[in-house]
């Protein structure tokens, strides 16, 4: 049956099974492969992505639960040739080996970010503690992360204190 989704900022329709998950729809019928199977279970954060600004396991969301929300996937960050300041911090801080984890983790930090723009580390942890590193490059992943959240806070207005 035809669904529409809407998928970084644009409308498609799409001949798909109400019980089929987001994420085989996403990879296969749009070709949006930056979102990964993992786990396929819900457990590992490979896949996610944000629906209404909120991360979901991918994997585990059947289209036919979406509607008309807004779904944004690791290939809707950028901005033509610039990269978000999440991807942008990643990068520079090398927070990845085999980058197999990294859209799901990039996805829950711009999350994590808009809702919590200065986070503690705990906040951190507790965010992201669902997206599993093969590779463990936590210590990276917490820096990139501590890295775009200074980068994405509007500057101290202040002036510095007299
Ligand atoms: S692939 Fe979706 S949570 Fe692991
Ligand atoms: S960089 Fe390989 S799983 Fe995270």
């Amino acid at each position: 049956m035809p669904i529409s989704l809407r998928v970084n900022g644009r409308t498609h329709e799409v001949q798909a099974e109400p019980g089929d998950m987001l994420l085989s729809v996403l990879r296969q019928d749009l070709a949006l492969t930056g979102s990964k199977y993992g786990c396929g279970e819900g457990q590992c954060g490979a896949c996610t992505v944000l629906v209404d600004g909120q991360p979901v396991r991918s994997c585990v969301t059947r289209v036919s639960t979406l509607g008309i929300k807004p779904i944004t996937t690791i290939e809707g960050l950028a901005d033509g040739d610039r990269l978000h300041a999440v991807q942008e911090a990643f990068l520079e801080a090398e927070a990845f080996q085999c980058g197999y984890c990294t859209p799901g983790m990039i996805m829950a930090t711009v999350a994590l970010l808009r809702a919590t723009p200065s986070p503690t580390d705990a906040d951190i942890v507790k965010a992201l503690q669902g997206n599993v590193c093969r590779c463990g490059t936590y210590a990276r992943i917490m820096q990139a992360v501590r890295l775009a959240a200074r980068r994405m806070r509007p500057s101290d207005s202040s002036g510095g204190a007299r």
